[in-house]
């Protein structure tokens, strides 16, 4: 696992300038709040040869140099497996996948499929990213993939392939167009934090997940509760999603494979379109209307104002719900009847600790037995079914 260094990786002869000094004890007050775009002093992350008195300036010592000069991949600045959730580097702080401390960010943690946390090593915690935690050894494609063109066949992204940024990942643009790379690069330096309604660049996107619509907690949740906390987009009830049939959205826009919407239900449909889109001419999806009966339970659906839905009231981190316009803070209170039910609503979108990479132990969910997991899980929102 790549390491960062401590300053020491600056020799001793060096001068290190003061305003590095001055900048990192700033950081260290201001712990807990995340900054915006990058602010910190270039060589803290880049190295211009990965040389310095011919040794590699990379954090982990090799030789391989990355791309955009940094001085490490996404894991060696994200997934460094320590002991706390966020890492200091200079002025900033990079929030971490994989680690081992107490509190997850409001990804997961992929430390749980490796064991690394946990109850114990299982892949169907959470999505296999190869290099960081070994491919799955049951799922192959993504399940729920629509049967077009390969998306379920292993055509596009695989367990053998997928993995953080770009094409056959998540973050950044997906699929390289005229105009744009591949991946996360320009994103870092131009984060835009809060609320983020246009998304028309990963950096102006959720996460920089290129098109998704949100609003950023400024600590990725480090400290949730059910008035701090990041907000989702979503719709009043979901869509045709495809490759072009009449009255589908297509996946692929300007910019890439992205939400043709914006929310965070259909970018999770970009691998599992199955499990989200309305009936279509290549995805029988949730049903042919989005109403009862359904025959995949329903995403990008607001709550019923009526019946067991309409006790859900206050925002439970549980089963979050997502907003139908984007909001500008984060809001304590759930309204049934325009707040909507998404996959993050049961799933986290990194790992779990839980099978499925569910929020909470389905197993625990029991109809009927007088409330012993009431206001837990389905429960939130299926509340008259404990
Ligand atoms: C805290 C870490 C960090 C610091 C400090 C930092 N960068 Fe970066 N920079 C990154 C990362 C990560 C990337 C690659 C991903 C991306 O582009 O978002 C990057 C990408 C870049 C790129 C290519 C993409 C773009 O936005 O143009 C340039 C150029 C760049 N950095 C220049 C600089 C310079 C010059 C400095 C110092 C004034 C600096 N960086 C300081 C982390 C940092
Ligand atoms: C040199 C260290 C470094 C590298 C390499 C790096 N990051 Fe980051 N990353 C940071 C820092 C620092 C932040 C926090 C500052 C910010 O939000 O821009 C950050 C923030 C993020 C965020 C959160 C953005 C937000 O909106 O809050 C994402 C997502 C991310 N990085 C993804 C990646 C991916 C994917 C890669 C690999 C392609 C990568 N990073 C490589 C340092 C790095
Ligand atoms: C870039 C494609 C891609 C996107 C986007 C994507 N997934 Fe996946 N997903 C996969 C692949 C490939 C697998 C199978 C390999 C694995 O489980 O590691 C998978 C597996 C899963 C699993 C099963 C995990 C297991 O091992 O049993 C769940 C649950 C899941 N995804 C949910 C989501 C959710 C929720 C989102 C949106 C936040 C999402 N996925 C977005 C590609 C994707
Ligand atoms: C965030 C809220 C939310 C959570 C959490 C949730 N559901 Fe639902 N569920 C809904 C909504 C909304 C509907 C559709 C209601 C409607 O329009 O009839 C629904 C419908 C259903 C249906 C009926 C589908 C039909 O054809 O009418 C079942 C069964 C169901 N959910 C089971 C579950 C189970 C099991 C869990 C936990 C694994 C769960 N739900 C968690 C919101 C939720
Ligand atoms: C109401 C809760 C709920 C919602 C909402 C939900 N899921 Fe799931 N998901 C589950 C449960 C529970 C399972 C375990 C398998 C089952 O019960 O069908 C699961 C399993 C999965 C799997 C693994 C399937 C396999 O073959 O192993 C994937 C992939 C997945 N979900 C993706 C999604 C995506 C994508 C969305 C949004 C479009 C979504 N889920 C929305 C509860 C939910």
């Amino acid at each position: 696992m790549a390491q960062l260094p401590s300053t020491q990786h600056w020799k001793s002869g060096q001068l290190y300038p003061a305003a590095a000094y001055i900048t990192c004890l700033i950081s260290i007050l201001c712990s807990g709040t995340a900054l915006g775009a990058i602010q910190g002093v270039c060589y803290d992350c880049h190295t211009m040869h990965n040389s310095q008195d011919n040794a590699a300036m990379t954090f982990d010592g090799s030789a391989a140099p990355n791309n955009n000069l940094t001085r490490g991949n996404c894991y060696g600045c994200h997934a460094q497996g320590g002991t706390s959730p966020t890492v200091n580097l200079g002025t900033d702080i990079m929030p971490q996948v994989m680690h081992s401390g107490a509190t997850d960010l409001a990804g997961g943690n992929f430390g749980y499929i490796t064991g690394l946390k946990g109850s114990g090593a299982a892949d169907n915690k959470g999505h296999n990213i190869g290099d960081l935690t070994g491919t799955d050894g049951v799922l192959y494609g993504p399940p729920g993939g629509i049967r077009q063109f390969g998306h379920d066949t292993g055509g596009n992204v695989n367990t053998d392939n997928l993995t953080c940024a770009g094409t056959n990942g998540c973050h950044g643009y997906r699929l390289p167009g005229s105009g744009y790379p591949d991946g996360v690069t320009g994103a870092h330096h131009n984060n835009v934090d809060g609320q983020l309604d246009q998304a028309n660049t990963p950096a102006e996107s959720y996460r920089f997940l290129m098109g998704v619509k949100g609003f950023e907690s400024s600590d990725w949740q480090e400290n949730p509760s059910a008035a701090s906390h990041n907000e989702y987009f979503g719709l009043l009830a979901p869509v045709q999603l495809g490759c072009g049939g009449a009255a589908e959205l297509s996946c692929h826009g300007t910019g890439g494979v992205q939400p043709p919407d914006g929310t965070m239900s259909q970018f999770c449909a970009t691998c599992h379109g199955n499990f989200h889109t309305l009936q279509s001419a290549t995805s029988d999806g949730v049903g042919a209307v989005a109403s009862s009966p359904f025959i995949r339970h329903p995403t990008d659906l607001a709550l019923p104002s009526s019946g067991e839905y309409a006790a859900y009231t206050v925002y439970s981190l549980q089963a979050p719900i997502a907003r139908i316009t984007v909001p500008a803070a984060a809001g304590s209170s759930v309204t049934p009847g325009s707040d909507v039910v998404m996959c993050l609503s049961c799933h986290v979108a990194h790992a779990s600790d839980y099978p499925s990479m569910l929020r909470w132990d389905y197993s625990t969910m029991i109809a009927g037995n007088a409330g012993a997991a009431a206001a837990t899980g389905c429960f939130v929102c299926h509340t008259t079914k404990d």
